[in-house]
This record gives C-alpha cells, sequence and structure tokens, in this order.
C-alpha cells in the first residue's frame, strides 16, 4: 500500500521525510517523491520511480533547507508506475500540493468536473483529480483549507488519508482520512504525521488518531483538528507502547527471520496480557461472561495469514465451546449478504487493522446489530476502534511483509479466548481449565527450544528445494488448518507455487500432480487422524514425492519420512503454534537460498487497505 509522511516544525523536513519513508518500504512501493518547503519559498518537489534510492540520489546536492514538507512511496493502483503518477501531485497553477494513500472510486466524474472548469491533467491519477477538487473549492468559496478540505471529502467517494500544502498557507501541513490509516504525532522539534507506526516512532511515541471524516492542521508550534463542519475539536494525545528497536533489524539479515526469533518473547507478552495465575482475564475486552452465555454463533472473518489463523481457531473454539463456528474470507463475506444470527459473535482478526475487507466485514455485522470482536496487533487502527471489543496480541510492530509473529500471537488470543469462553459456558471443567492454562504458559519455551534446534537443519534442507517449481503441504484437523499457513508462507516470498490440502482430499484429484521428487510437506500432529495422515503421505510417497515430516516428538514417522522435523509435545489445540515455525523457517531459508528481497516481496502490501 501507499506510504505518507509528513514533518512540519524546527529540523530539516527532508531527512525526517526520507527517514520516515525507508521506514514505509515494507507497505510495497513502486515510487516516491517528496515535497518541500522552506518558509514563504516556493515548494520544491522531487519524485523518482523504483526504490528510494532513485529519490535520494535525485536529492544529491541539493541543498533542502525547508522545515515543512511530506513525502510518499507510492503503490501504483490508477495509473502506471512512473514518475509522472508519483505523488506529490500539484494542482493545475501550482496552489495545491498533496500526497495521498487510498482509491477516489468517483474520480472520473470528478475529471468531467474538472474538465467543465478549465483544468487539466498531467497524469493517470485519481490522486490529481483529488488535489485539483481542492483547488477547486478552494478558489471557488475562498475560504481557505479547511473549508476546500471538508467540501472536497463531501464530495468524493472512497478511501484516502492526504497530507496537503496550500502556497499561502507556508508553514502548514494539512492532513485528513477516511479508511485510511494515519496517525499524527508530536514531540519537541514539532509535528509528524504518517501511515503508520514505524515512519515516526524515531522521533515520538506520542500519537492522536484522527477518525473519518476529520482533518486536522499541523502548524510549527501546535495541531488544530477540525470536524467535517470545520468546528475545532478536541483529540487525546496516546502512547505507543512499541519500542523503536522492534522497528530496526538489529543484527538479523531480514526483518523476517528476527521477527520468527521475536516469537518465544512476543507470544509469552500476550499470553501475560490475559492468562494470571490459574485464570483468563478477558476484562480489557468489555467482553461480560453475560455475553458469552448467550452467544449462539460464531463467525471468525479475516484474509491471508489471518483467515488461516481463523481456520485453526475453528476447530479450537468448536471443540472447547460447542458453538457452531464459521470461517470466512472478509473479501467473500462482506458481499454475499451475509444471513447472521442475532445471537452470534463477528470475530475479525486482523495485524494491522486496516484491511479494506476486513473492515468492510467488521461493517456489515454491526449493521446488521451483531456483537463484533476484533483480534488486532495495531492499537488505535480503524478496526480496533469500532469493534465493540477487542484482544490485542502484542507482537509489536511487523515489519516484514510475510507475517510470522503476529500470527503466532493471533493465535495465543484465539486459544485464551475458547478456553474461556468454553468454561464461561460450562463445556469444559475446573480441572480441563487448569491443565489448559498450565500448557499454554510453556508454548515460549517451546518455540524457543524449537528455534533453537531446527533452524540450521531447515536452512540445510531449504538449500536442497531453491529450485523447486512446486510444493504441497497437507495435514488433517488443525494440521491442515496450520499447513493453509505453510503453503502461503512458502509461495508469498519465494514465489514457488505451492497448495495446501486436507490430506484426505488428495485423491479426488489433486495426487494426479504428484510425481519423483515432488516436495510434499506433511503436517501429523493430532492423534484421532495421525494414523489416516500417515496413510496420505505413503500415498504421495509410494508416486515419487519427497515427503518432509513435521509431528510431534513423541510420533514415529519414520516408515514414511524421508526428513522429519519434530516438535515439542504439546495438547491438541495448541500444536499450530509448534508446527508453524518450521513452515515459516523453510519459506525463509528456501527464499533466501534463490536470492530474494524476503522482506519486501513483489506486488505485495504489508496492509492491503484498498479492496
Ligand atoms: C501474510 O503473510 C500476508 N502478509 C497477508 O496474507 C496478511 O495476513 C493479510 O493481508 C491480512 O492482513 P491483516 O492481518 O493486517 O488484516
Amino acid at each position: 500500500m501507499c506510504g505518507i509522511v509528513g514533518y512540519n516544525g524546527s529540523k530539516k523536513a527532508v531527512d525526517i521525510l526520507l527517514d520516515g519513508l525507508s521506514r514505509l518500504e515494507y507497505r510495497g512501493y513502486d515510487s516516491a517523491g517528496v515535497a518541500v518547503r522552506d518558509k514563504d519559498k516556493e515548494i520544491q518537489i522531487f519524485k523518482a520511480k523504483g526504490k528510494l534510492e532513485n529519490l535520494r540520489e535525485k536529492l544529491e546536492g541539493e541543498k533542502l533547507k525547508g522545515t515543512c514538507g511530506i513525502g510518499h512511496t507510492r503503490w501504483a493502483t490508477h495509473g502506471e508506475p512512473s514518475e509522472t503518477n508519483a505523488h506529490p501531485h500539484v494542482s493545475n497553477d501550482g496552489n495545491v500540493t498533496l500526497v495521498h494513500n487510498g482509491i477516489i472510486e468517483n474520480y472520473q466524474e470528478l475529471t468531467a468536473k474538472l474538465g467543465r472548469h478549465d483544468y487539466t491533467l498531467y497524469s493517470e491519477t485519481d490522486t490529481e483529480v483529488l488535489t485539483n477538487i481542492i483547488d477547486y473549492y478552494y478558489k471557488k468559496y475562498k475560504m481557505g483549507p479547511i473549508d476546500a478540505i471538508n467540501r472536497t471529502m463531501v464530495r468524493v467517494r472512497g478511501s484516502y488519508a492526504i497530507a496537503v500544502m496550500f502556497r499561502d498557507y507556508p508553514d502548514e501541513i494539512w492532513v485528513a482520512r477516511k479508511d485510511s490509516p494515519m496517525i499524527i504525532g508530536e514531540n519537541e522539534d514539532g509535528y509528524y504525521v504518517a501511515s503508520d507506526v514505524p515512519a515516526i516512532l524515531k522521533y515520538t511515541n506520542k500519537v492522536y488518531y484522527i477518525d473519518n471524516l476529520e482533518a486536522a492542521c499541523l502548524k510549527k508550534d501546535k495541531v488544530i483538528f477540525y470536524d467535517l463542519n470545520g468546528d475545532e475539536i478536541k483529540k487525546e494525545l496516546k502512547e505507543i507502547k512499541w519500542d523503536v528497536s522492534a522497528a530496526e533489524k538489529e543484527g538479523y539479515e531480514h526483518f523476517m527471520i528476527k521477527e520468527i526469533n521475536e516469537q518465544p518473547d512476543v507470544i509469552k507478552k500476550t499470553i501475560n496480557s490475559f492468562v494470571r495465575e490459574d485464570y483468563i482475564d478477558l476484562s480489557n475486552t468489555g467482553l461480560s461472561d453475560e455475553e458469552i452465555k448467550n452467544f449462539k454463533q460464531i463467525y471468525i472473518v479475516a484474509c491471508g495469514s489471518a483467515y488461516h489463523v481463523g481456520v485453526c481457531a475453528q476447530y479450537v473454539l468448536e471443540d472447547l465451546t460447542r458453538i457452531p463456528v464459521r470461517v470466512e474470507i472478509a473479501s467473500e463475506f462482506r458481499y454475499r449478504k451475509p444471513i447472521l444470527d442475532k445471537d452470534g459473535l463477528v470475530i475479525v482478526i486482523s495485524q494491522s487493522g486496516e484491511t479494506a475487507d476486513s473492515l468492510a466485514a467488521l461493517r456489515e455485522a454491526k449493521n446488521q446489530g451483531v456483537k463484533t470482536l476484533g483480534i488486532i496487533n495495531v492499537v488505535g487502527s480503524s478496526i480496533a476502534r469500532e469493534a465493540d471489543h477487542v484482544l490485542y496480541t502484542l507482537a509489536g510492530p511487523e515489519i516484514a511483509v510475510a507475517t510470522t509473529k503476529a500470527f503466532s500471537t493471533q493465535l495465543i488470543a484465539a486459544y485464551v479466548l475458547a478456553i474461556q469462553m468454553g468454561y464461561v459456558k460450562g463445556k469444559i471443567n475446573e480441572t480441563v481449565y487448569q491443565e489448559l492454562i498450565e500448557e499454554i504458559k510453556t508454548l515460549p519455551e517451546k518455540v524457543q527450544y524449537e528455534l533453537d534446534h531446527l533452524t540450521n537443519k531447515i536452512q540445510k534442507l531449504s538449500s536442497k528445494f531453491s529450485h523447486i517449481k512446486d510444493a504441497f503441504y497437507i495435514g488433517r484437523g488443525l494440521d491442515y488448518a496450520i499447513s493453509l499457513e505453510g503453503s502461503l508462507k512458502l509461495k508469498e516470498v519465494s514465489y514457488i507455487h505451492s497448495e495446501a490440502y486436507a490430506a484426505g482430499e488428495l485423491k479426488h484429484g489433486t495426487i494426479s500432480l504428484i510425481e519423483d521428487g515432488t516436495l510434499v510437506i506433511g503436517i501429523a500432529t493430532q492423534e484421532e487422524i495421525f494414523e489416516k495422515t500417515i496413510s496420505n503421505l505413503v500415498e504421495v510417497k509410494s508416486r515419487g514425492a519427497y515427503v518432509v515430516t513435521v509431528t510431534s516428538e513423541d510420533m514415529d514417522v519414520s516408515k514414511v519420512s524421508n526428513f522429519t522435523l519434530n516438535v515439542p509435545k504439546t495438547l491438541k489445540y495448541f500444536y499450530p503454534s509448534l508446527t508453524v515455525v518450521p513452515l515459516q523457517l523453510i519459506g525463509y531459508y528456501i527464499t533466501v537460498s534463490r536470492g530474494l528481497d524476503v522482506d519486501k516481496p513483489r506486488n505485495l502490501a504489508k496492509s492491503v487497505t484498498v479492496e
């Protein structure tokens, strides 16, 4: 997704803008640009296609002393990646300069409107249209920036987080948002605006969140917030609990391997935020025992890896609560006119809390009057603020596009929710409750054990498979659920085609694809169906597959496995937390052996804030 940054204060803006943009690179982009202004001088704009390095080269030798500026990394939606289409965009006569993250859905009709008023466009972007619409209202009503921005927000359909500079207001940056993420930070050196926390965490952890259809003016010495009527409103300054180091590599070669290794720590933090000595405390979520007792149906809605957490959670929730659970991909749920049980609970899982489809699914549930709960990693994100209840995961900022530590903490949140709901509904007794609580506390050390004992083994294994074209991940029950994530972890970073299959489903077609040397990764930890999974692995092995098996240390797969990865023993519900770690490492090391940019895979963005 696009990234925006802005700064207005006493320091040189261009350095802060470039640093901020570099910390948003993980969002995915194909061009970048900055606009900087020195007091009442003209705004200076520099743009470049490709990586930030190209922009830095353009800026070499430029003595940009300006202390007010905006910057942008563009992930092309309307208009190809090019310097012309890169942001910042400027209105016809240079009155308005703007950067934007989002999509303007009615930009064609707005383009026609501009044409009727003699505006001309130089790019193929919806953002340039937006820039000129603000300019149009600014000139037509002559009421200044907030009036022009508010009239634009009323007229425009779509999503946006914008940072704007007006020629007549040299020491001000104006911002506004609808559906796209934005935070505003402050410190003794001035005011900051960004799409995401990592861009400004180095400068401040004191931030304001502005809501949809609100705007703000960042001056040198204060920030003023406005509602859609143009009235000033008050905003509370919040403190982000993330530390700066989390947004640095700290000696690791890539963020992905760093974040894989942070899992014991963040799993422990997330467990400790809910699990007390001998009970689970969900009081921070606001979810009452009465509400829990009343739920008759659970829906889990998410995208990508978060959806895979939902598939895992379905098995655990149904088993422990005996409530029917339906898991859906958010982009399907939001358009199928879902029939929801009024006594239902819709759980939306999202690391960023900004995924457009997941946010829309949440709003669909709320429109139907159904209770909603978010499992979210980013405090103050849109989904976190709009859900009725929130279980925050404590993964910290996750920079790599491929999620790992956030995924693992989402699993923990799902487990504690299932255990507590099962206990409150009387479906599990005190003995089982205590057994589950005791075991969940052992997961951090078990994940650490895996990292210590499997990493080198997997690094060696992965070098054998850097050339493959296909891979299959198979399992049953929770093992099938985690095979979905294993498959995504491989293909999204290594570009190797892989598929996850319910092991029992192979015989219904896909087994025809198995031939000599095909890599099949079998996950087999679930005792009740273990033999069945082994039979399926025998079937593929007899057709030439190379079988890698991820299994519990107390299970024997020697008759079928070419290469075995043993995970520590745990209760059946918690195996996803242990089997996912080798699968993450396999995806990481195969990708590295292929010489690819594992933190910023092609075509992908960390948070998909557009449909
Ligand atoms: C997973 O590695 C991907 N980065 C992607 O599937 C991600 O899980 C998905 O886009 C959902 O993002 P969210 O958790 O921020 O909503």
